[in-house]
């Protein structure tokens, strides 16, 4: 479904296109640390929600057959992006280590 790396529908990147593919290539390559797999599954399904809303961002600034970004749909996308940073380190980085 993604295609990362294909410019946008008019052969132009867009902004931000690099900042977000970044971040989703942040994440899959994350999910692929062994320090990551042997983390709780809760984690690694937080580290995959991240990545999924990475993509959506990344849909919204990138939309295919149209030429104007949907900016309620892409606010939307950057918020839920952001969410899942506060989400996950609530519960795994603003505290002591448990192991
Ligand atoms: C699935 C969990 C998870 C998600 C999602 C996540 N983080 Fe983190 N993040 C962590 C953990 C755990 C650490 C602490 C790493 C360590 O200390 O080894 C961390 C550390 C960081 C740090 C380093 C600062 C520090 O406290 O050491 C930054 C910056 C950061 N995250 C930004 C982000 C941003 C921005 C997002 C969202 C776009 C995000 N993170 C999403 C778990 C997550």
């Amino acid at each position: 479904m993604l295609r990362p790396g294909v410019p946008g529908a008019n052969g132009v990147a867009r902004p931000g296109d690099t900042l977000i593919l970044g971040l989703v290539e942040q994440y899959r390559e994350a999910l692929r640390l062994p320090q990551v797999q042997d983390r709780p599954d809760e984690f690694r399904r937080w580290l995959t929600e991240a990545r999924e809303k990475a993509e959506g961002l990344e849909t919204t600034l990138r939309p295919s057959g149209r030429r104007d970004v949907d900016r309620a749909a892409a606010e939307a996308a950057f918020q839920a992006a952001g969410a899942v940073c506060t989400h996950c380190h609530a519960r795994y980085r603003d505290v002591p280590r448990r192991r």
